[in-house]
C-alpha cells in the first residue's frame, strides 16, 4: 500500500510537470516577483497597496471594475489602513454610483462597493489575483504558490510588465504582444507606461514598479483577509504543537508502571 503511494507520488511530482508544460503554452514567462506577503510571516506593505490603489484608480478603473470589493474596507487594518474620512473623501471624489431612489447619479460613499465596469469588456478585477493563482502558475503544481508565492499577484505583474511592443490585428481586434499571457497575444492595450502615476512621496513609478504596486493592490483586494488568516493558522500550529507535546508526557506517565514492569 506504502509503495504503491510512494511511487504515484514520485511518478507525480517528477512527470506531471513535463506533461505540463508539453500541453500549456510552453512560452507563457511568469516572474517570481518578491512581494512582501509572500510566505508563512509575509504581510502587506500598507504603502504598496496605497500606491496600488491609486494606480488601479487612476489607470485600472476606466476599463476594469471591481464590483465585490466595499469601498469601507480600504480603512481595514492589515490592508491599507486608510482613516475613515479619507476613505469617504476618496469614494465621493472618484466614483459615482446610479441610485434608484434618486434616479440619478450620486457620489459614491463607504458603504458602496467599487463601481462595476462593463463598458470596455474588460473582467471584473475584484477577484482576479486568486482567479489566476491556480492555472498560471510556471510549473502547474501548487507547490510553487505555497514556498515561492507564485501565484496571482505574479501572474498579473508579469502581465502589465510583458508587452514586447508587437501588436496585430485580427478581424478587427488590436492584439498586443504579451510574454505573459496565454497564447501571446492580449486585447488589452499597455495600461502602463512609465510616469502615468504621480505618488505623493516620490515612490519610484516606472512600469515595473507600478506593476507590482498595482498588483498587490489585487492581491488585497481578493484576499483582504490574507493576514489574520496567516495569524490563525500560526496560533494554531502553536497550539497544536504544545498539544502534541503534552500529549506526549501525559503518554509517557499514563504507560510508565506498565513499561516500568516489562522491563523489570
Ligand atoms: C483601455 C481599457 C483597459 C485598461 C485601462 C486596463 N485594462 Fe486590463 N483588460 C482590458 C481588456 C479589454 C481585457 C481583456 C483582454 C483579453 O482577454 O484579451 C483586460 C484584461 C485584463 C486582465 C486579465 C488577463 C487574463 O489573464 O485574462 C488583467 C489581470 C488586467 N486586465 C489588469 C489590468 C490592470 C491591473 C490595469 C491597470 C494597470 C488594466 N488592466 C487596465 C482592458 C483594459
Amino acid at each position: 500500500m506504502f509503495k504503491k503511494l510512494a511511487i504515484s507520488a514520485v511518478f507525480a511530482l517528477t512527470l506531471a510537470p513535463v506533461a505540463l508544460q508539453a500541453s500549456g503554452g510552453g512560452e507563457q514567462h511568469i516572474e517570481d516577483f518578491a512581494f512582501s506577503f509572500e510566505g508563512p510571516f509575509g504581510a502587506y506593505d500598507q504603502n504598496q497597496l496605497q500606491r496600488g490603489l491609486q494606480v488601479y484608480t487612476e489607470v485600472c478603473s476606466a476599463c476594469h471594475g471591481m464590483k465585490l470589493v466595499p469601498i469601507r474596507s480600504l480603512s481595514d487594518e492589515g490592508g491599507l489602513g486608510m482613516p475613515e474620512d479619507q476613505v469617504r473623501a476618496y469614494a465621493a471624489e472618484n466614483f459615482e454610483m446610479f441610485d434608484a431612489d434618486l434616479d440619478d447619479f450620486r457620489p459614491a460613499t463607504p458603504v458602496d462597493n467599487f463601481p462595476r465596469n462593463d463598458d470596455a469588456g474588460a473582467p471584473d478585477l475584484s477577484l482576479m489575483a486568486k482567479a489566476r493563482a491556480g492555472f498560471h502558475g510556471p510549473y502547474g503544481l501548487g507547490i510553487n504558490q505555497m514556498f515561492k508565492g507564485m501565484g496571482g499577484a505574479e501572474y498579473i505583474a508579469s502581465l502589465l510588465d510583458g508587452y514586447t511592443g508587437h501588436e496585430k490585428e485580427e478581424a478587427g481586434v488590436t492584439l498586443y504582444e504579451n510574454t505573459a499571457f496565454p497564447g501571446s497575444w492580449i486585447s488589452m492595450a499597455p495600461p502602463l507606461f512609465d510616469e502615468a502615476v504621480e505618488f505623493a512621496d516620490g515612490h519610484s513609478n516606472s512600469v515595473r514598479d507600478m506593476s507590482q504596486d498595482v498588483s498587490a493592490f489585487l492581491m488585497w483586494a481578493a484576499e483582504p483577509k490574507m493576514m489574520a488568516r496567516k495569524q490563525a493558522g500560526f496560533v494554531g500550529v502553536l497550539m497544536l504543537t504544545i498539544l502534541s507535546v503534552l500529549l506526549y508526557l501525559t503518554n509517557k506517565r499514563i504507560w510508565a508502571p506498565i513499561k516500568g514492569k516489562k522491563k523489570a
